[in-house]
């Protein structure tokens, strides 16, 4: 029986403090896993593809894109029953059967990419998985954009992990949008349009020492040795501001440490994404 490890987000997601495993079965391969590891990320972890575009490792789960749903069966339910449920929502337990990629699971995926093609017809990310599931053109109405927002909320909810909250979605339905209603709040630190799984958010990078985003325009401070940018004014301050509030210090003399900042910054952002090796044994 394969062991799967837990990443550091299932140990942060963890419904116990313990060290609690639990056995299930995932297209009839029996695993071993943290007990309230989400389905979603245990099937990452054996290699198992589900298609999921608001999930990020990095941040909480949200469950708007639906299209990871996948079958499950628990102990003590009759033979033929089987619920769908949102993977990346749903953790395992004990006994606990799932079904990645059953004929229900793709139909509904199906459906659910249906739906996505009329409301983004313009979205390569959108079309693509649409073809991997058969769906050539929408059945529904198009609309007439060249938006690709999905409203997954990936932008709302780093924006809030990084401490500005400044994107909301507004409106409701159909015409429901994400923008930032407070401008002053964006730092123009582009973490928001880097993780857009469908590049919804427009900018303009670093052109003549300026950077553009959400229609507003920032200054880029460079470092004064090598000439790299490292970032705006707005997100350095925004970082000089969290690290003093946490007692850190942040001298004057420390300007070129700015850099180094930065780095940290964007290493401890890929240590969140990535996995945790196994151990050498
Ligand atoms: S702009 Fe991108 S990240 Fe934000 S809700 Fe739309 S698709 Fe998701
Ligand atoms: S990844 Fe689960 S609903 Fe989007």
């Amino acid at each position: 029986m394969r062991k799967v490890r837990p990443t550091l987000d299932d140990t942060a997601r963890m419904m116990s403090e313990t060290n609690e495993t639990v056995t299930i079965t995932i297209d009839g391969r029996d695993v071993e896993a943290p007990a309230g590891a989400y389905i979603l990320d245990v099937a990452g972890e054996l290699d198992i593809d589900i298609p999921s575009l608001c999930a990020h490792p990095g941040l909480e789960p949200f469950g708007a894109c639906r299209l990871c749903v996948v079958e499950i069966q628990k102990p003590g339910w009759d033979d033929w029953y089987r619920q769908l449920v949102t993977s990346c929502l749903y953790p395992v337990a004990d006994g606990l059967k799932v079904w990645t990629n059953s004929e229900e699971v793709r139909r509904n995926r199906e459906v659910v990419l249906d739906l996505q093609l009329a409301r983004v017809p313009k979205s390569d990310v959108i079309g693509d998985l649409a073809r991997e599931y058969g769906v050539e053109r929408t059945s529904y109405a198009e609309r007439d954009t060249d938006d690709t927002c999905i409203m997954c909320a990936i932008c709302v909810r780093a924006c809030d992990a990084v401490g500005r909250s400044a994107i909301a979605t507004l409106s409701r339905g159909p015409d429901k949008y994400v923008d930032v209603p407070d401008k002053d709040a964006c730092i123009g630190c582009l973490v928001c349009a880097h993780l857009c799984p469908t590049d919804a958010i427009a900018f303009v990078a670093d052109d003549n020492g300026k950077r553009t985003i959400w229609d507003k325009q920032f200054d880029l401070v460079t470092d004064e040795r090598t000439g790299e940018v490292l970032g705006t004014p707005e997100y350095l301050e925004h970082v000089r501001q969290r690290a003093t509030d946490r007692g850190l210090r942040w001298p004057d003399e420390m300007k070129h440490e700015s850099a180094k900042v930065k780095r940290r910054t964007y290493s401890s952002k890929l240590a969140r994404v990535g996995r945790i090796e196994e151990p050498a044994e």
